[in-house]
C-alpha cells in the first residue's frame, strides 16, 4: 500500500510522467486508459435492457475530453450489488460530494483576493473553479438519483472551506497555490483508491462472466478524468510556485491532515 501511495504520489508531482511511463492499469490517465483497457473495448453487443443510463448531460465530457475516451459497455449485464459494494459506493459517493463542494468553496474563496493582487491568474482560477463545479453537478446527481444522503458535516465544511480558500488566499499567491497543492495530492490519492476499487470489482466480475453494467463502467470513466483534471490543478499549483510559500512543509501538512480528516468524518456520517 505504501508502495501504491508512493507511486501515485511521484505520478501526481509530473503530469509528462504519467504520459510516459508504464503504472498500474488503475493509475493510468483516462486518456490512455480507454485505449489499453480490452475489458472496456466495443462488443458491439446492444446495452442490457435493465441497465442504468446516466442522462448525457450529466456525463458531458468535460473540456479536455473526447467522445473516443467514452468507456464501452460489457457484453453481459451486470448483477445487483451486494450489501457490501453498495455501502462502498454510498460512502464514497458522499466523500466525493462533500470533497467537491469544499473545492468550489475553496477557490470561490481564493478568487478575489488573489485576482485582485495578480489579474493575470483570472483564467486560472475561473478554469479550475469550472471544473470543479463540474464535478460537484456529477456527484450531486448520483446522491439525487440514488437517494445517497450528504454528509451531516455539510454545513461545516461549509465554512471550513470557505475559511481554508479566503485565509491562504490573503497570505498570498505561494500560499493559495500551496493550498491547492495539498488539496488535490490528497483528493488525487481518494480518486485513485477508488478507482483501484472499481477494477477489482471488474476484474472479479469478468472472472465470474459478468458484465459491469452502463452505470458503473462510465462511473469508472468519469472518476478518471476527475482525477486527472485534480492533479492537472496540482501540476498548475506547483508550476505557480506552490512551493514557494512559507512554511511550505507546516502549511501543506496541516492541509493534508485536515482532508485527511474530513473523507475520514465524511465516509461515517
Ligand atoms: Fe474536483
Ligand atoms: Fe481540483
Amino acid at each position: 500500500m505504501a508502495t501504491v501511495r508512493r507511486t501515485a504520489r511521484a505520478l501526481m508531482y509530473s503530469t509528462r510522467a504519467r504520459q510516459v511511463f508504464t503504472v498500474p492499469e488503475y493509475l493510468a490517465p483516462s486518456t490512455i486508459f480507454h485505449q489499453q483497457c480490452s475489458r472496456f473495448h466495443n462488443t458491439g453487443a446492444p446495452t442490457p435492457p435493465h441497465s442504468t443510463q446516466i442522462p448525457a448531460n450529466e456525463d458531458a465530457p468535460s473540456s479536455s475530453s473526447t467522445s473516443s475516451e467514452k468507456p464501452q459497455t460489457s457484453k453481459t449485464p451486470s448483477q445487483p450489488f451486494t450489501k457490501a459494494q453498495s455501502d462502498f459506493l454510498s460512502s464514497a459517493l458522499r466523500v466525493n460530494q462533500a470533497g467537491e463542494l469544499a473545492a468550489t468553496l475553496i477557490y470561490t474563496a481564493q478568487t478575489p483576493p488573489i485576482v485582485r493582487a495578480h489579474p493575470h491568474l483570472r483564467p486560472l482560477m475561473k478554469h479550475m473553479y469550472d471544473q470543479e463545479a463540474g464535478h460537484l453537478t456529477y456527484f450531486n446527481s448520483l446522491l439525487a438519483k440514488h437517494r445517497i444522503r450528504p454528509t451531516a458535516m455539510y454545513p461545516v465544511w461549509q465554512v471550513a472551506a470557505t475559511a481554508l480558500g479566503w485565509g491562504t488566499a490573503i497570505m498570498g499567491r505561494e500560499v493559495a497555490m500551496a493550498c491547492t497543492e495539498a488539496v488535490e495530492t490528497e483528493i488525487g490519492e481518494h480518486y485513485n483508491e477508488q478507482v483501484r476499487v472499481l477494477l477489482d470489482w471488474a476484474d472479479k466480475m469478468e472472472a465470474r462472466g459478468e458484465g459491469l453494467g452502463e452505470e458503473l463502467t462510465q462511473m469508472i470513466g468519469k472518476l478518471r478524468r476527475i482525477r486527472d483534471e485534480e492533479l492537472e490543478h496540482l501540476d498548475h499549483a506547483v508550476e505557480h510556485d506552490a512551493k514557494e510559500a512559507k512554511p511550505y512543509e507546516v502549511l501543506t501538512n496541516v492541509i493534508r491532515g485536515g482532508c485527511r480528516t474530513a473523507i475520514w468524518i465524511s465516509e461515517k456520517v
